[in-house]
């Protein structure tokens, strides 16, 4: 049985598309992708120029608000986002709850949907003044929530934030500073951080955000959804891919061995793909990729790593797949995962925090979406349709009656 639906017996219209590959679910002023030429704008700027010369809370400000922040505007900011950094102290002793191999993910799709428990004073989503208290708390905490999440993995204490320092300083420092010690952030490193954020940001209706969209078309409040968002963007398909390419470079170990997995990755009687490689809407070089194959042979290069067994790896996996007609023809193209997982390891995270990282960069262009979603008058609730193809009416049969 195929039943098309109400909406198509009544209008004669109705859209069958598995995945969305060509439903757009919302109009949006935030992000640009031209998947054929591999072009990324936030609110209209290059991502290249924002990555060279702009900052990360700029570029929350600008997803945000729509424009660059002055001067004036841009202090006020980074003012306001500093000054929400620490997390109640009674959320600190939540962390005790978990396990200490809980997967620091695990941790942070708890803590931010338990935001609203702490915060209920900023989750009226009808009040612009709460909407604009939940979006800098999250921009906020959710670094500290996340550096908490490590030390908490690790057993180390928590290392509170600094706020004489700025976002990617700060959030490097509370991951690995410990109590006691002198620690001094690279401002190479942390300005590596920072590009990442801003890599990150947002990426118009990926599958975190349309889900971030969709929590919150209900009216759900803001840390719920952001929480929502989380959780889809740990699956391996897209923000944890990182780390799967990472386990997939490891694995793969040295040059001689890439035709095997090159055939593997072609052959579809294997499950197996290269991670890091394709993407739903670049079908050529993902911009974000070229920057992040730079930060990363900088991060290497500023801690004295000549040779990187990994990187030349990468580089020689993505020469040949790029040479090689199944990847050619599929418009298969490194996607910015596959260099990231590198330089973040380089910068000291352990593979199960490259998604957390991730979650913190994209909570600004999850909250970006939302609030957009929220202030558009035309907003209704989301609701896909579906085509049904289960049993057609029948009657209930009693249970001693069933065979
Ligand atoms: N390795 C080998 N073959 C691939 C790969 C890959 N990485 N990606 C896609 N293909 C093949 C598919 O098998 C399919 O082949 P077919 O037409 O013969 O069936 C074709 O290319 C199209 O792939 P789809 O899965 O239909 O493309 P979709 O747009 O649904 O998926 C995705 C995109 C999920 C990113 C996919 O390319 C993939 O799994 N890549 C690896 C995981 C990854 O790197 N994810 C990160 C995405 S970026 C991000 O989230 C930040």
């Amino acid at each position: 049985v195929v039943d098309i639906s109400s909406l198509y017996r009544e209008t004669g219209r109705f859209t069958y598309d598995p995945g969305f590959t060509s439903t757009a679910a919302c109009e949006s002023e935030i992000t640009y992708i031209d998947g054929d030429e591999g072009t990324l704008l936030y609110r209209g700027y290059p991502i290249e120029q924002l990555a060279e010369h702009g900052d990360f809370l700029e570029t929350c400000y600008l997803l945000l608000y729509g424009e660059l922040p002055t001067k004036e505007q841009k202090a006020d900011f980074d003012y306001r986002v500093t000054h929400h950094t620490m997390v109640h102290e009674q959320m600190s002793r939540s962390f005790q709850g978990f396990r200490r191999d809980a997967h620091p993910m695990a941790i942070m799709v708890a803590m931010v949907g338990a935001m609203s428990a702490f915060y209920h004073d900023s989750t009226d989503i009808a009040d612009p003044y709460q909407r604009m208290v939940a979006s800098l708390r999250m921009i906020a905490k959710v670094p500290t929530i996340a550096a908490m999440a490590y030390k908490y993995h690790i057993g180390q204490p928590f290392v509170y934030p600094k706020n004489d320092l700025d976002y990617a300083t700060n959030f490097l420092r509370m991951c690995f500073a410990v109590p006691c010690q002198e620690y001094e952030v690279d401002p190479i490193l942390s300005r590596a951080m920072d590009r990442i954020f801003i890599l990150h940001a947002d990426h118009e209706q990926n599958a975190s955000t349309s889900t971030v969209r969709l929590a919150g078309s209900s009216g759900a409040n803001p840390f719920a959804c952001i929480a929502a968002g989380i959780a889809c963007l740990w699956g391996p398909a897209h923000g944890g891919a990182n780390e799967a390419a990472l386990n997939m470079l490891q694995e793969i170990g040295t040059p001689e061995r890439i035709p095997e997995f090159v055939a593997r990755a072609k052959d579809k009687n294997d499950p197996f793909r290269l991670m890091g490689f394709g993407h739903r809407v670049y079908k050529n070089y993902d911009p974000r990729a070229r920057i992040m194959q730079r930060t990363c042979h900088e991060v290497l290069e500023e801690i004295g790593v000549k040779d990187d067994p990994l990187l030349n790896v990468a580089m020689e996996l993505e020469r040949v797949a790029l040479t090689d007609e199944y990847f050619l023809e599929k418009k298969l193209y490194p996607n910015i995962d596959f260099y990231s997982g590198i330089t973040l390891k380089a910068l000291g995270f352990p593979t199960t925090m490259f998604t957390v990282l991730f979650a913190v960069a994209r909570t600004v262009g999850w909250i970006a979406q939302w609030k957009e979603m929220i202030e558009d008058p035309s907003q209704r609730i989301g609701r896909p349709r579906q085509l049904y193809t289960g049993s057609p009416k029948r009657d209930y049969v009693n249970l001693s009656d069933r065979t």
